[in-house]
């Protein structure tokens, strides 16, 4: 369904994540005619362009960063036309009069009221003060026509979390609110609940009773990025497990909805967040590892430790890998580990779930048949590629019964066709399809989850940061904390 006529302000509009991602997903849109007939983006920033100049800008960033390139076509020369920029201070009250004479001129030109779409992709500190100068202007009260998008970092912790979510709800509907968590748009993501809930195979083993434990890793390659700034005041845990390790988690751990309505969905993930295990501040120790990378050689090139890089504290106690042993006290998963690692400096740039199954319950195959390496495995590969593998015993060709593992695959390969979580989560956001966004509740239990390891960690100084090299798989003491249970971290071939 071709949404409605729309018009995007994105606060943060010479930022990086409009370079990056929002211009390059729009752009996407339009080649695939998902944008409405009429619409509007403009990027809203202090530094001075004028239009030409600041398409040329995302131009460049969409030769870098799209999907899909310029083509000859021309597609970029009609999607250009609907771009403009607009200079204003977000601080200051005055300049918000400029965009209701925007959002005027633009209805004069569509010949019809649009949906109006605030983006705020700013420094968390600037989220407060922007929402609430957007929500005295008069045009916030259309509440059907007006939705404001949150980028993470959404909150610093719980109170703050909470704080801006009174905020915001103090002057928008909760259904105008479309809080982002970009895993949620990623295709293999979404592919988790066709795999888990359009196939009844899988249900009947989806449980206690024969899953063994479960695995999620989150690995970069990727230091900080010249995001020493925000990364200094996050770290691994808040930039990664509480968003959207929590909602991977969510995914694997859910109820079967019974219907694809906004709520429901949201509902039966809320249910698995508030069923995670609450972590006592004494057991942080025994089911959370934190880690910093120092200096070292990343594929043959020599990088800077965390420490060294730019706008990062010298000293700083800043984690930048975390891992995690959660469990869900709840009928369906009482008992069963999940064992969550991301981090960056890491040796692959992979994410994936694994679901270990138990093993067979006896084994009559003689000794040499022995299994060499645990099967009964599926693995959902989310990136670098969508794959879900299934892993199980074979018995090898020959005279002899000698078993070993094989994999049955699904790997669409199709990557170019794929579209960008941001392409689907901006779609939605101008079709007022509010399900692969984060509810107030939802991210206010994430935060619930993860503050008492952020507490302890903070009231104790790390011991001996750094404690991983660059292109390892994290510190040491992550390799303990899964061992100490008899199992080893997955990594995938
Ligand atoms: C972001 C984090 O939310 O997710 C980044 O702030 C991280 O630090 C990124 O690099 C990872 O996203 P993806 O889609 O590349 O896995």
């Amino acid at each position: 369904k071709i949404p409605p006529a729309s018009l995007i302000f994105i606060f943060g509009g010479s930022g990086d994540l409009n370079y990056r991602k929002l211009s390059p997903a729009l752009y996407n849109l339009f080649i695939d005619e998902w944008m409405p007939e009429k619409f509007g983006i403009v990027g809203i920033g202090r530094s001075p362009y004028n239009d030409e100049d600041y398409r040329q800008r995302l131009l460049n960033g969409i030769r870098q960063f799209s999907r899909r390139k310029e083509d000859s076509y021309g597609h970029w020369d009609e999607f250009s036309k609907h771009v403009t920029y607009l200079q204003m201070d977000a601080e200051k009250e005055g300049d918000y009069q400029k965009i209701a004479e925007v959002v005027k001129a633009k209805e004069a030109e569509m010949g019809e009221h649009p949906n109006v779409i605030f983006y705020l992709s700013v420094a968390p500190q600037l989220m407060p003060d922007i929402a609430k100068k957007l929500g005295a202007l008069q045009l916030c009260s259309e509440t059907s026509t007006t939705r404001i998008v949150i980028e993470k970092p959404f909150g610093h912790d719980l109170k703050s979390a909470h704080e801006l979510n009174q905020l915001l709800m103090g002057m928008f509907k909760e259904e105008q609110i479309y809080r982002i968590d970009h895993y949620l748009g990623k295709e293999s993501v979404q592919n988790i609940l066709s795999l888990r809930f359009a196939n009844a195979l899988f249900e009947p083993i989806w449980n206690r009773h024969y899953i063994d434990y479960v695995q999620i890793t989150a690995s970069e390659t990727v230091g900080v990025e010249g995001r020493g700034g925000y990364y200094e005041q996050s770290g691994a845990l808040r930039d990664m497990v509480q968003n959207h390790i929590l909602q991977l988690m969510c995914m694997i751990a859910m109820e079967a909805p019974v219907s694809f309505d906004a709520n429901e969905i949201r509902n039966k993930k809320v249910d698995v967040l508030k069923a995670i295990r609450k972590i006592s501040k004494e057991e942080v120790n025994q089911v959370a590892v934190r880690g910093q990378y120092g200096e070292g050689w990343m594929k043959g090139e020599k990088v800077p430790g965390y420490k060294q890089e730019k706008s990062v504290n010298p000293n700083s106690a800043v984690e930048t890998f975390a891992a995690v042993k959660f469990y869900i006290d709840n009928w369906r998963w009482q008992d069963v580990p999940f064992y969550v690692r991301t981090g960056k400096r890491m040796n692959q740039k992979s994410t994936s779930i694994t679901i270990q199954f138990k093993t067979a319950p006896s084994y009559a195959f003689p000794p040499e048949a022995a299994e060499t390496w645990r099967a009964n495995r599926l693995t959902i590969s989310i990136q670098p590629e969508m794959e879900v593998k299934l892993r199980f015993q074979s018995k090898r060709a020959g005279q002899s019964m000698t078993l070993s593992p094989v994999d049955m695959i699904f790997n669409p390969k199709d990557g170019e066709n794929e579209p960008e979580a941001y392409e689907t989560l901006l779609l939605d956001v101008m079709e007022g399809n509010a399900t692969l966004f984060m509810r107030a509740d939802q991210v206010e239990a994430a935060w619930k989850i993860v503050m008492p390891i952020l507490e302890t960690w903070e009231s104790r100084p790390p011991a001996g940061f750094p404690n991983y090299t660059p292109d390892s798989w994290g510190p040491e003491d992550a390799e303990a904390l899964i061992a100490r249970d008899g199992h080893n971290w997955i990594t995938m071939p």
